[in-house]
């Protein structure tokens, strides 16, 4: 068991290692957020999904508590499969699933997480506020599981993509993403993707720039983790975080600057990175869109839009889509 464990740590820092090597010989120098997630990371998104600023949160939530009814009527269903890529603390899902046990429909919710651990906690959450609801937790990558599944049960599924998730991949790769999550699902099947809105940039630019700093420290923490996991020295104070809008491609950008000439040794690459004053890294994107993109990008994968469900200050979607009978 240790073994697995060593080995499975030591090739996750190999893997860590090559993905910010791969960045930093690009330009504009590049760090990968999904590696945003450690402890820490964990702890700052928790706090940054509660900020008043930070509206995508309270947007959904509204979105399920104001339209469930309407969500379920649209699939028509009664019996299905509920699978959720990357649930997370399901914190919004739980709406949906509270909805669904009180009309007696009859499913199993499925999360699928890589961090089997994030899906234990959920488990163990779930079955103490709901001793009858099934669940299957199935830690893995999405696609494998997702295709695992379709497999495994003949019955209808609604899938669920929310949080604005899709936001981290470009438009170009968002198309190939969606496409892959079509090729899993069998006719008639529904997907449920959560986007987040065009909308007044100053709104936007709030949510990713709050003036507590949360986002910040959110951002410069993937330093600290690339100093402890491959022994770097980043000197924090001499980085900044910055943001960007732009309302054209509804591309939101965060980046980390540095603020003066330096070099920085990563230990795990045995090499030094020089970065020039005010050079600028390119660490997330949060995409957004507006409706009638969202339309293309159905059509483009195959689907069918049955209906988007926005916010009544329409800052956010979750649009239903369903692959063709
Ligand atoms: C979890 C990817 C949806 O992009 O809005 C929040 C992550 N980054 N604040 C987003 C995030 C900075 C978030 N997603």
């Amino acid at each position: 068991m240790i073994t697995t464990h060593c080995t499975s740590t030591q090739s996750q820092t190999a893997v860590f290692a090559r993905d910010v090597l791969n960045g930093l010989k690009q330009f504009p120098k590049r760090l990968p957020s999904k590696y945003f997630y450690d402890t820490k990371g964990d702890e700052l998104f928790q706090q940054i999904m509660h900020m008043p600023e930070y509206y995508l949160m309270n947007s959904e939530l509204e979105i399920f508590q104001s339209q469930k009814q309407d969500i379920l009527a649209t699939i028509g269903h009664t019996h299905f499969d509920l699978i959720e890529l990357g649930a997370g603390d399901g914190y919004k899902t739980k709406v949906l699933l509270e909805y669904f046990l009180q009309e007696k429909i009859h499913f199993t919710y499925e999360p699928i997480d890589i961090s089997a651990n994030v899906l234990e906690q959920l488990e163990k959450s779930l079955h103490q506020r709901w001793p009858s609801l099934n669940v299957a937790i199935q830690p893995g990558d999405y696609f494998k599981m997702l295709h695992k599944l379709s497999k495994e049960s003949a019955r209808p599924k609604l899938v669920l993509f929310l949080g604005a998730n899709i936001g981290n991949y470009t438009p170009q790769e968002a198309r190939v993403f969606l496409r892959s999550i079509f090729d899993e699902l069998n006719p008639g099947d529904y997907l449920l993707l959560g986007v987040d809105l065009k909308k007044d940039p100053k709104v936007i630019l709030d949510a990713y720039n709050d003036p507590a700093g949360i986002t910040a420290a959110f951002n410069l923490n993937l330093l600290s983790r690339i100093n402890r996991e491959l022994g770097a020295n980043f000197e924090k104070a001499q980085f900044k975080h910055w943001e960007t809008y732009n309302p054209v491609t509804g591309a939101t950008k965060s980046y980390i600057v540095s603020t003066c000439d330096q070099h920085v040794f990563i230990n795990a690459l045995n090499r030094s990175f020089h970065f020039s004053a005010w050079e600028a890294m390119e660490v997330e994107l949060s995409q957004k869109y507006d409706l009638q993109e969202i339309n293309s990008l159905a059509a483009e994968a195959g689907f069918i839009v049955k209906k988007h469900f926005t916010d009544q200050q329409e800052c956010f979607v979750d649009s239903l889509w369903q692959k063709p009978v």
